[in-house]
Protein backbone atom coordinates (compact mmCIF):
# COMPACT_ATOMS: atom_id res chain seq x y z
CA UNK A 1 0.00 0.00 0.00
CA UNK A 2 1.22 3.69 -1.03
CA UNK A 3 2.34 5.81 2.21
CA UNK A 4 -0.08 8.51 2.92
CA UNK A 5 1.36 11.89 1.85
CA UNK A 6 1.14 14.35 5.08
CA UNK A 7 1.31 18.27 5.49
CA UNK A 8 4.26 19.11 6.73
CA UNK A 9 5.49 22.71 8.60
CA UNK A 10 9.19 23.58 9.11
CA UNK A 11 9.03 26.30 12.07
CA UNK A 12 12.81 28.30 12.05
CA UNK A 13 12.90 27.22 8.33
CA UNK A 14 15.50 30.09 7.65
CA UNK A 15 17.96 29.11 10.16
CA UNK A 16 21.18 26.73 10.08
CA UNK A 17 19.03 23.65 11.36
CA UNK A 18 15.75 24.69 9.65
CA UNK A 19 17.31 24.85 6.02
CA UNK A 20 18.97 20.99 6.53
CA UNK A 21 15.51 20.10 7.64
CA UNK A 22 13.95 20.98 4.54
CA UNK A 23 17.30 19.39 2.68
CA UNK A 24 16.57 16.47 4.56
CA UNK A 25 12.84 15.89 3.60
CA UNK A 26 13.74 16.03 0.02
CA UNK A 27 16.82 13.33 0.69
CA UNK A 28 14.67 11.11 2.29
CA UNK A 29 12.04 10.97 0.22
CA UNK A 30 9.65 12.08 3.05
CA UNK A 31 6.02 11.72 1.70
CA UNK A 32 4.81 15.25 1.42
CA UNK A 33 1.15 16.50 0.00
CA UNK A 34 2.41 20.09 1.24
CA UNK A 35 4.96 22.15 2.77
CA UNK A 36 4.98 25.47 5.06
CA UNK A 37 7.48 27.13 5.65
CA UNK A 38 7.87 29.37 9.11
CA UNK A 39 9.84 31.77 10.31
CA UNK A 40 9.92 35.00 12.37
CA UNK A 41 7.83 38.20 11.18
CA UNK A 42 11.92 39.32 9.66
CA UNK A 43 11.65 36.57 7.11
CA UNK A 44 8.71 37.49 5.99
CA UNK A 45 9.11 38.16 1.94
CA UNK A 46 11.82 35.66 1.73
CA UNK A 47 11.27 32.26 -0.32
CA UNK A 48 13.10 28.94 0.55
CA UNK A 49 13.60 26.27 -2.21
CA UNK A 50 11.61 22.90 -2.38
CA UNK A 51 11.94 20.58 -4.66
CA UNK A 52 12.62 22.62 -7.41
CA UNK A 53 9.41 25.17 -6.31
CA UNK A 54 10.06 28.61 -4.34
CA UNK A 55 7.95 28.63 -1.40
CA UNK A 56 7.35 31.77 0.71
CA UNK A 57 8.10 32.24 3.95
CA UNK A 58 5.04 32.61 6.41
CA UNK A 59 4.87 34.28 9.89
CA UNK A 60 4.83 31.37 12.63
CA UNK A 61 1.44 32.44 14.24
CA UNK A 62 -1.02 30.34 16.97
CA UNK A 63 -2.90 29.54 13.82
CA UNK A 64 0.16 28.38 11.73
CA UNK A 65 -1.06 24.86 11.90
CA UNK A 66 -4.39 24.46 10.92
CA UNK A 67 -4.80 21.06 8.64
CA UNK A 68 -0.67 20.41 9.09
CA UNK A 69 0.44 16.84 10.10
CA UNK A 70 3.82 16.89 11.58
CA UNK A 71 5.26 20.38 12.31
CA UNK A 72 9.41 19.88 13.01
CA UNK A 73 10.54 23.00 15.16
CA UNK A 74 13.79 24.64 15.31
CA UNK A 75 13.35 28.22 16.14
CA UNK A 76 14.48 28.10 19.88
CA UNK A 77 13.24 26.93 23.33
CA UNK A 78 10.86 30.07 23.70
CA UNK A 79 9.21 29.67 20.49
CA UNK A 80 8.47 25.62 20.90
CA UNK A 81 7.42 26.41 24.13
CA UNK A 82 4.82 28.95 22.81
CA UNK A 83 3.61 27.50 20.05
CA UNK A 84 4.16 23.88 20.54
CA UNK A 85 0.80 23.43 22.27
CA UNK A 86 -1.18 25.94 19.78
CA UNK A 87 -0.04 23.04 17.15
CA UNK A 88 -0.99 20.03 19.34
CA UNK A 89 -4.82 21.91 19.55
CA UNK A 90 -5.01 22.03 15.50
CA UNK A 91 -4.20 18.06 15.67
CA UNK A 92 -0.75 18.73 14.40
CA UNK A 93 2.33 16.63 16.70
CA UNK A 94 5.25 18.41 16.62
CA UNK A 95 8.87 17.14 16.41
CA UNK A 96 11.15 19.81 18.24
CA UNK A 97 14.31 20.55 18.48
CA UNK A 98 14.96 22.81 21.28
CA UNK A 99 15.76 21.43 25.02
CA UNK A 100 12.00 23.29 25.55
CA UNK A 101 10.51 19.73 26.02
CA UNK A 102 12.96 17.00 26.61
CA UNK A 103 13.03 16.31 29.94
CA UNK A 104 9.21 16.50 30.21
CA UNK A 105 8.20 12.96 31.46
CA UNK A 106 5.24 13.13 29.13
CA UNK A 107 6.85 13.86 26.36
CA UNK A 108 9.24 10.66 24.64
CA UNK A 109 12.74 11.69 23.79
CA UNK A 110 13.75 9.61 20.80
CA UNK A 111 17.11 8.79 18.67
CA UNK A 112 15.55 5.98 15.78
CA UNK A 113 18.85 3.58 16.50
CA UNK A 114 18.29 3.61 20.07
CA UNK A 115 13.97 3.97 21.18
CA UNK A 116 12.36 4.03 18.46
CA UNK A 117 9.27 2.40 20.77
CA UNK A 118 9.07 5.75 22.82
CA UNK A 119 7.52 7.33 20.24
CA UNK A 120 4.19 5.70 21.26
CA UNK A 121 3.98 8.13 23.98
CA UNK A 122 3.80 11.40 21.54
CA UNK A 123 -0.42 11.03 21.97
CA UNK A 124 -0.08 12.51 25.48
CA UNK A 125 1.32 15.98 24.31
CA UNK A 126 1.54 16.24 20.78
CA UNK A 127 5.30 16.66 21.20
CA UNK A 128 8.35 14.20 20.17
CA UNK A 129 11.96 15.72 21.88
CA UNK A 130 15.10 15.18 19.25
CA UNK A 131 18.08 15.06 21.98
CA UNK A 132 20.80 17.62 22.36
CA UNK A 133 23.24 17.35 19.20
CA UNK A 134 26.33 15.63 21.19
CA UNK A 135 23.88 13.44 23.56
CA UNK A 136 22.05 11.89 19.91
CA UNK A 137 25.70 10.38 18.47
CA UNK A 138 26.92 9.57 22.03
CA UNK A 139 23.99 7.17 22.37
CA UNK A 140 23.98 5.40 18.85
CA UNK A 141 27.66 4.50 19.34
CA UNK A 142 27.11 3.50 23.19
CA UNK A 143 23.42 1.76 22.99
CA UNK A 144 24.84 -1.81 21.20
CA UNK A 145 27.97 -1.74 23.83
CA UNK A 146 25.51 -1.10 26.86
CA UNK A 147 22.86 -3.75 25.34
CA UNK A 148 25.60 -6.42 25.16
CA UNK A 149 27.72 -5.58 28.13
CA UNK A 150 26.20 -3.23 30.45
CA UNK A 151 27.44 0.42 30.92
CA UNK A 152 28.09 1.46 34.00
CA UNK A 153 29.99 4.75 34.03
CA UNK A 154 30.72 7.48 31.02
CA UNK A 155 33.11 10.16 31.29
CA UNK A 156 32.71 12.30 27.83
CA UNK A 157 34.56 15.13 26.73
CA UNK A 158 33.12 17.08 23.26
CA UNK A 159 35.19 19.56 20.84
CA UNK A 160 31.86 21.08 19.53
CA UNK A 161 31.28 23.18 16.16
CA UNK A 162 30.04 26.66 16.19
CA UNK A 163 27.35 25.47 14.02
CA UNK A 164 25.45 24.45 16.84
CA UNK A 165 24.59 27.77 17.97
CA UNK A 166 23.17 29.17 14.52
CA UNK A 167 23.97 31.28 11.60
CA UNK A 168 25.38 33.98 13.91
CA UNK A 169 28.04 31.77 15.36
CA UNK A 170 28.83 30.91 12.08
CA UNK A 171 29.11 34.22 10.63
CA UNK A 172 31.47 34.92 13.64
CA UNK A 173 34.12 32.47 13.95
CA UNK A 174 33.95 32.95 9.73
CA UNK A 175 34.56 37.38 10.62
CA UNK A 176 37.20 36.95 13.69
CA UNK A 177 39.08 34.29 11.60
CA UNK A 178 39.47 36.49 8.58
CA UNK A 179 40.07 39.73 10.97
CA UNK A 180 42.75 38.10 12.91
CA UNK A 181 44.68 37.24 9.70
CA UNK A 182 44.17 40.50 8.41
CA UNK A 183 45.74 42.13 11.87
CA UNK A 184 42.61 43.40 11.82
CA UNK A 185 40.36 44.51 15.06
CA UNK A 186 37.37 42.11 16.22
CA UNK A 187 35.03 41.21 17.96
CA UNK A 188 32.98 39.09 20.40
CA UNK A 189 29.13 39.18 19.62
CA UNK A 190 28.07 35.44 19.91
CA UNK A 191 30.48 33.73 22.39
CA UNK A 192 32.09 35.68 25.76
CA UNK A 193 35.35 35.33 24.36
CA UNK A 194 37.17 34.74 20.98
CA UNK A 195 36.30 31.49 18.93
CA UNK A 196 38.87 31.79 16.60
CA UNK A 197 41.89 29.88 17.12
CA UNK A 198 40.70 29.12 20.24
CA UNK A 199 38.49 26.53 22.39
CA UNK A 200 36.23 28.18 24.35
CA UNK A 201 34.99 25.26 28.19
CA UNK A 202 31.63 26.75 28.47
CA UNK A 203 28.50 25.66 26.26
CA UNK A 204 25.22 27.02 27.20
CA UNK A 205 24.42 28.66 30.59
CA UNK A 206 26.70 28.27 34.21
CA UNK A 207 24.13 25.97 36.25
CA UNK A 208 24.77 26.28 40.60
CA UNK A 209 26.64 22.87 40.39
CA UNK A 210 29.39 24.09 38.41
CA UNK A 211 28.84 22.78 35.30
CA UNK A 212 26.90 24.19 32.11
CA UNK A 213 23.58 23.03 30.89
CA UNK A 214 24.73 21.48 27.89
CA UNK A 215 26.96 19.36 29.70
CA UNK A 216 23.75 18.50 32.16
CA UNK A 217 21.86 17.62 29.45
CA UNK A 218 24.73 15.05 28.16
CA UNK A 219 23.74 13.28 31.65
CA UNK A 220 20.28 13.43 31.47
CA UNK A 221 19.37 12.53 28.01
CA UNK A 222 21.57 9.54 27.91
CA UNK A 223 19.66 8.41 30.81
CA UNK A 224 16.46 9.26 29.35
CA UNK A 225 17.10 8.00 25.70
CA UNK A 226 18.60 4.70 27.04
CA UNK A 227 16.39 4.24 29.20
CA UNK A 228 18.21 3.05 32.39
CA UNK A 229 19.11 5.95 35.35
CA UNK A 230 21.43 3.54 36.84
CA UNK A 231 23.94 4.79 33.98
CA UNK A 232 26.43 6.94 35.42
CA UNK A 233 27.22 10.59 32.92
CA UNK A 234 29.68 13.21 33.66
CA UNK A 235 30.46 15.50 30.80
CA UNK A 236 32.50 18.64 29.82
CA UNK A 237 31.62 20.29 27.03
CA UNK A 238 33.73 22.22 24.68
CA UNK A 239 33.46 24.49 21.55
CA UNK A 240 35.87 24.76 19.22
CA UNK A 241 36.72 26.90 16.10
CA UNK A 242 35.14 24.22 13.52
CA UNK A 243 32.41 24.88 11.11
CA UNK A 244 30.52 21.95 11.18
CA UNK A 245 30.83 18.49 12.90
CA UNK A 246 31.00 17.48 16.70
CA UNK A 247 33.83 15.20 18.43
CA UNK A 248 33.38 13.22 21.52
CA UNK A 249 35.86 11.61 23.27
CA UNK A 250 34.24 8.89 25.57
CA UNK A 251 35.30 6.59 28.03
CA UNK A 252 33.25 4.03 29.54
CA UNK A 253 33.31 1.66 32.17
CA UNK A 254 31.12 -1.67 31.71
CA UNK A 255 29.97 -4.51 34.09
CA UNK A 256 30.77 -7.08 31.74
CA UNK A 257 34.94 -7.47 30.68
CA UNK A 258 34.80 -6.45 27.13
CA UNK A 259 37.48 -5.36 24.56
CA UNK A 260 37.99 -3.34 21.96
CA UNK A 261 37.83 -6.05 19.20
CA UNK A 262 34.16 -7.32 20.52
CA UNK A 263 33.17 -3.22 20.58
CA UNK A 264 34.68 -3.07 17.08
CA UNK A 265 32.60 -6.01 15.67
CA UNK A 266 29.78 -4.66 17.68
CA UNK A 267 29.87 -1.50 16.33
CA UNK A 268 30.22 -2.55 12.74
CA UNK A 269 27.23 -4.14 12.51
CA UNK A 270 25.27 -1.47 14.57
CA UNK A 271 22.69 0.70 12.69
CA UNK A 272 23.40 4.83 11.90
CA UNK A 273 27.46 3.86 12.74
CA UNK A 274 30.52 3.84 10.40
CA UNK A 275 33.61 2.35 12.33
CA UNK A 276 36.73 4.28 10.82
CA UNK A 277 39.61 2.66 12.60
CA UNK A 278 43.06 1.97 11.21
CA UNK A 279 45.51 4.14 13.20
CA UNK A 280 48.14 2.63 11.11
CA UNK A 281 46.93 4.28 8.21
CA UNK A 282 46.20 7.65 9.92
CA UNK A 283 42.57 6.68 9.86
CA UNK A 284 40.21 7.74 12.39
CA UNK A 285 37.20 9.88 12.42
CA UNK A 286 37.72 13.38 11.67
CA UNK A 287 34.69 16.38 11.84
CA UNK A 288 35.30 16.68 7.74
CA UNK A 289 34.75 13.43 7.60
CA UNK A 290 31.39 13.45 9.46
CA UNK A 291 30.35 16.61 7.58
CA UNK A 292 27.73 16.58 5.14
CA UNK A 293 26.66 13.34 5.55
CA UNK A 294 23.90 11.43 8.09
CA UNK A 295 25.89 8.41 9.69
CA UNK A 296 27.72 8.84 13.41
CA UNK A 297 31.97 7.57 12.95
CA UNK A 298 33.99 6.29 15.62
CA UNK A 299 37.15 5.47 15.74
CA UNK A 300 40.12 5.44 17.99
CA UNK A 301 38.37 2.52 20.14
CA UNK A 302 40.84 0.90 22.76
CA UNK A 303 40.98 -0.50 26.44
CA UNK A 304 41.24 1.64 29.08
CA UNK A 305 43.92 0.35 30.74
CA UNK A 306 43.37 2.10 34.14
CA UNK A 307 40.53 -0.12 34.56
CA UNK A 308 39.45 -3.76 34.69
CA UNK A 309 35.92 -2.86 32.03
CA UNK A 310 36.90 0.31 30.04
CA UNK A 311 37.02 0.80 26.67
CA UNK A 312 37.95 4.63 25.06
CA UNK A 313 36.62 6.11 21.64
CA UNK A 314 36.33 8.62 19.40
CA UNK A 315 32.81 9.74 18.20
CA UNK A 316 32.07 12.23 15.52
CA UNK A 317 28.30 12.90 13.39
CA UNK A 318 27.52 15.92 11.73
CA UNK A 319 26.01 17.75 14.46
CA UNK A 320 23.29 19.98 11.87
CA UNK A 321 22.37 16.40 10.47
CA UNK A 322 22.27 13.70 12.76
CA UNK A 323 22.61 15.95 15.53
CA UNK A 324 19.38 17.81 14.41
CA UNK A 325 17.64 17.79 11.26
CA UNK A 326 18.23 14.26 10.25
CA UNK A 327 17.47 12.83 13.63
CA UNK A 328 14.42 15.15 13.55
CA UNK A 329 12.67 14.12 10.01
CA UNK A 330 13.88 10.18 10.93
CA UNK A 331 11.20 10.77 14.20
CA UNK A 332 8.71 11.91 11.15
CA UNK A 333 9.28 9.32 9.51
CA UNK A 334 8.65 6.57 12.01
CA UNK A 335 5.12 8.63 12.91
CA UNK A 336 4.16 8.82 8.94
CA UNK A 337 4.96 5.00 8.48
CA UNK A 338 3.79 3.80 11.81
CA UNK A 339 1.14 6.30 13.58
CA UNK A 340 -0.79 8.82 11.06
P1 LIG B 1 14.34 34.35 11.41
O1 LIG B 1 15.35 33.93 10.37
O2 LIG B 1 13.15 35.00 10.82
O3 LIG B 1 14.95 35.11 12.56
P2 LIG B 1 19.44 29.91 13.86
O4 LIG B 1 19.43 28.95 15.02
O5 LIG B 1 20.24 29.42 12.69
O6 LIG B 1 19.81 31.30 14.28
O7 LIG B 1 17.89 29.99 13.35
C1 LIG B 1 16.81 30.27 14.19
C2 LIG B 1 15.49 30.08 13.43
O8 LIG B 1 14.40 30.34 14.34
C3 LIG B 1 15.31 31.06 12.28
O9 LIG B 1 14.56 30.46 11.26
C4 LIG B 1 14.52 32.20 12.93
O10 LIG B 1 13.75 32.97 12.03
C5 LIG B 1 13.58 31.38 13.79
N1 LIG B 1 13.03 32.17 14.90
C6 LIG B 1 13.70 32.77 15.91
N2 LIG B 1 12.82 33.41 16.74
C7 LIG B 1 11.59 33.21 16.22
C8 LIG B 1 10.27 33.60 16.60
N3 LIG B 1 10.05 34.34 17.70
N4 LIG B 1 9.22 33.21 15.83
C9 LIG B 1 9.44 32.47 14.73
N5 LIG B 1 10.65 32.05 14.32
C10 LIG B 1 11.72 32.41 15.04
Amino acid sequence: MAQKKLNIAVAGATGAVGNQMIRSLEEMDFPIQSVVFLASKRSVGRQLKFKGDLIDVQELKKDSFKGIDIALFSAGGGTSETFAPWAFKDGCVVVDNSSAWRMDPEVPLVVPEVNPHAVDRYTQKGIIANPNCSTIQMVVALHPIHQKFGIKRIVVSTYQAVSGTGKKAIDELFDQTRAMINFLDYQNNVYPHRIAFNCLPHIDKFLDNGYTKEEMKMVNETRKIMEDDSITVTATTVRVPVFFGHSESVNIETQEPVSADEVKTLLKNAPGIKVMDDPDQNVYPLATDAAGQDLTLVGRIRQDESIPNGINMWIVADNIRKGAATNTVQIAQILAKEYL
